[in-house]
């Protein structure tokens, strides 16, 4: 019988205290997520300090919380994996600092596991039979990257934002439309109602490079049709510029993605990262692949925002390829996927 590698997990990236036993990065034994979204959203987008404080106030029991749910002692446990970076250094020194007195204390090897290779790896929770390569788009509030996983542990970033990552655009999209933080879901609930053709908004362009995006002039373009209707004396039909902004990100997406598939001859495509929840871009990219014969792969809604468990998926592959950490590890604010 394959031996069964179980890692704790512990991710604290941004708002989400979060902690998860997974099995050889397939299979998750417990998930616990403390959300601190009903706090930020008084001040309409995460307060960095707020956001450490609580991952202190909620480390402790959170992780002994999934290791109860998994019925397990530390002693069990093969490993520690924590979210170094990228993300709010306050907020990530919190886990890495527990997870690194929980490796000395317990005498566990640690493994550091990169936020967004960690949303990647929802995917193989979902899809146990999901290997790479396969060309990925991931989309969350803080990154919009298409990436290469040429194999578990190797990436090659092919195209990224230039400004604003697409969660940020849909929350502040939302924010302009009076919309609660984050608004991303409202978005989404309230497009699907409303007709997309009513407000035509511009599909930005990056010159010279096909497969980055520009979100930030939607915004704007947002902005823009808001303040125009306002100055008119006209009522804007809120659902209507909801579905119009959700179906140009879908055009941009979809489109640039799938150009990518064929440049660089991927058929499995993968949808990762919180974005990936929007349930216009879950179909379109469906309705895509399909189109052409791809296989297309998308988290559960569960595993599509921020968790610890993706971060054990892969923590899993880390495991496997040696990428151990000392108790020299340091949180990292932004890194590179590669
Ligand atoms: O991956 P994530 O949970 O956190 C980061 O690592 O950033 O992504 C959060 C982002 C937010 O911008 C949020 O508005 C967006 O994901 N989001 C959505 C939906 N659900 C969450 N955007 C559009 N449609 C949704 N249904
Ligand atoms: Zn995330």
């Amino acid at each position: 019988m394959e031996k069964e590698v179980k890692i704790l997990a512990i991710e604290s990236s941004c708002d989400e205290t979060a902690a998860s036993v997974v099995v050889n990065g397939r299979k998750i034994w417990s998930s616990i997520v403390a959300s601190q979204v009903e706090e930020h959203r008084k001040y309409g987008g995460v307060v960095p300090e707020i956001a450490s404080r609580r991952h202190c106030e909620n480390i402790c029991w959170v992780a002994d919380g999934a290791m109860q749910e998994a019925n397990l002692t530390f002693e069990d446990l093969d490993a520690i994996a924590v979210t170094y970076a990228p993300g709010l250094i306050g907020a990530l020194l919190v886990g890495v600092n527990y997870a690194k007195g929980l490796s000395l204390a317990t005498g566990k090897p640690l493994i550091p596991v990169h936020h967004i290779r960690g949303h990647i790896a929802a995917n193989y929770i979902a899809h146990p039979d999901l290997e790479p390569p396969f060309l990925c788009m991931v989309a969350s509030g803080g990154h919009s990257h298409i990436v290469e996983v040429l194999d578990y542990t190797h990436f090659r970033v092919i195209g990224c934002t230039r400004d604003d990552a697409a969660g940020e655009a849909f929350d502040k999209a939302a924010r302009a439309m009076g919309y609660p933080y984050p608004g991303g879901v409202f978005i989404d609930k309230a497009a699907q109602t409303g007709n997309p053709k009513t407000y035509p908004l511009p599909h930005p362009k990056v010159d010279g490079s096909p497969y980055d995006f520009s979100f930030s002039g939607l915004k704007t373009a947002v902005l823009n049709t808001l303040n125009h209707a306002a100055q008119k004396g006209e009522t804007i039909i809120k659902e209507d510029l909801c579905a119009s902004f959700q179906q140009t990100v879908c055009d941009l997406i979809a489109g640039k993605l799938m150009l990518a598939a064929e440049e660089f001859g991927y058929k499995k495509i993968v949808f990762a990262g919180g974005v990936s929840a929007n349930s216009g871009l879950r179909a379109r990219l469906t309705a895509e692949c399909q189109k052409r014969g791809y296989e297309f792969f998308v988290p559960p809604l569960s595993l599509c925002g921020d968790n610890a468990a993706m971060i054990g998926a892969q923590a899993y592959y880390e495991y496997l390829a040696g990428n151990f950490a000392g108790a020299d590890l340091n949180a990292v604010a932004s890194k590179n996927i590669e």
